[in-house]
């Protein structure tokens, strides 16, 4: 299993298309997404994008040869390391090579000693996708297993178009994620909340935290690609965050206050297996909103009077014990801590963990490098008795996997 604790090694290869150029964002997706990423061009393909863009993107030394870093046999290292060895633009003529198992360049020899799955991302004009050879050759390699993402019917380089296109990093992304995901979620349904509820002040003010969502986003996205079928009730997120949870098995309701997560996420926790807390929730909302604006002039805005919102986790986890939610749920709550001391920061969750009455707490460290609007994040996450059952820090995707492979170990 691909867990937190095994790094995800990936060989991107890139052969000679113009696509080359969107690959670009592909592996600054796979590296955004956790993965540990090693490109291999060809030589043809170095003339669309240049050595030192794959090297700064990927953080590793590039080559096409199989005579740099004899010492550690890279030839064929590389593709005995790799979880994944995805080809993107894949030519015409390395199509042809990969099916004849030519193994003259690094590329070539990577896909050969390699036993990981292979995704090839076609390009191409349509006269040479269409042709015989090249159709032959995909047969001969997805008959052996080799996975394909596109190639899609559209614009193509020159102005002509017509089925040749390359999938986009997007897509390329998510069947890569596909191919990786253990998927040991499936048949299981997962809710998460996700973003920061806002607390209506007036028609134009409201009380609300920094909460981005990227975190629960990322929960939903592993989910789904673990084989979950997933709900995300998102609290204020931006499309932006939300592109990454376009899955066939994401559902999104989105909700603005305190008041109306709550009311979602006890609708669709009644049929949850596995119950995620990520949002930031208001503790406290206005006693009275304001038809409105209030105005500096009446002196109506220097006292706010405030009101306890539902706690909602608590809420849930009394619901499950009342029986009203399916037999075994697991039921994850999040913390947000600022204190770096860790002795009393695992004390705090330990009590926080039971007064919850939840199963897991994982417990944020909200500093300068982590948490609210940060790409990074750092968890603990806390079990029965206070005990820190796993921990991780990095990408918001590497904390999703460490939590979701939790909370998989605990049922
Ligand atoms: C501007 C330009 C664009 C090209 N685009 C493609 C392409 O999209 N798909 C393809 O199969 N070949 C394309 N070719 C041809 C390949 O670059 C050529 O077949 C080359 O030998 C491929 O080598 P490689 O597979 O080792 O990278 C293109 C060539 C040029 C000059």
């Amino acid at each position: 299993m691909l867990g937190q604790n095994r790094t995800v090694n990936i060989v991107v290869g890139v052969t000679g298309g113009i696509a080359a150029y969107k690959t670009v964002h592909l592996v600054r997706l796979l590296t955004k997404a956790g993965h540990d990423v090693t490109v291999v061009p060809t030589e043809d393909a170095l003339r669309f994008v240049g050595t030192p863009t794959w090297e700064a993107l990927s953080r590793h030394p590039v080559t096409t040869s199989v005579h740099d870093d004899v010492a550690r046999v890279r030839h064929v290292a590389l593709g005995q390391g790799a979880n994944l060895v995805i080809v993107a633009p894949a030519t015409a003529n390395s199509i042809a090579k990969i099916t004849a198992g030519i193994a003259d360049n690094l590329l070539g020899t990577t896909l050969l000693a390699t036993e990981a799955p292979v995704l090839l991302a076609p390009a191409m004009h349509a006269e040479m996708w269409r042709n015989a050879a090249t159709q032959a050759n995909i047969a001969t390699l997805t008959s052996r297993g080799v996975h394909l993402v596109g190639p899609a019917d559209g614009e193509l380089a020159g102005g002509d178009s017509g089925p040749g296109r390359m999938a986009e990093p997007e897509q390329i992304l998510e069947a890569a994620l596909a191919l990786l995901a253990p998927r040991d979620l499936e048949g299981l349904r997962v809710v998460v909340s996700a973003g920061g509820t806002r607390e209506p002040i007036d028609p134009v003010r409201f009380l609300g935290n920094r909460s981005s969502g990227r975190q629960g986003i990322a929960l939903a996205a592993d989910a789904a690609a673990r084989g979950a079928d997933v709900t995300v009730v998102a609290a204020n997120i931006s499309a932006d965050v939300l592109a990454d949870a376009r899955h066939p098995s994401i559902r999104v309701l989105p909700v603005g206050t305190a008041a109306e997560l709550a009311d979602a996420m006890k609708e669709a926790a009644r049929a949850a297996d596995i119950v995620i807390m990520a949002a930031a929730v208001a503790d406290y909302r206005p006693a009275t909103v304001s038809e409105h604006k209030l105005t500096k002039e009446q002196g109506l805005l220097t006292r706010l009077d405030l009101v306890e919102n539902e706690d909602v986790v608590a809420a849930l986890a009394a619901s499950r014990a009342e029986g009203r939610a399916p037999h075994g749920q697991t039921i994850v709550a999040f913390a947000a801590e600022t204190s770096e001391d860790p002795v009393e920061r695992r004390e705090r969750a330990r009590r926080k963990r039971e007064r919850k009455g939840v199963d897991l707490l994982a417990v944020n460290l909200a500093n300068a490098d982590h948490g609210f609007e940060k790409r990074d994040n750092a968890v603990e996450i806390v079990g029965g008795g206070g005990a820190v059952v796993s921990s991780a820090s990095g990408s918001k995707h590497a904390v999703a996997r460490a939590i979701l492979d939790a909370v998989r170990s605990m049922r």
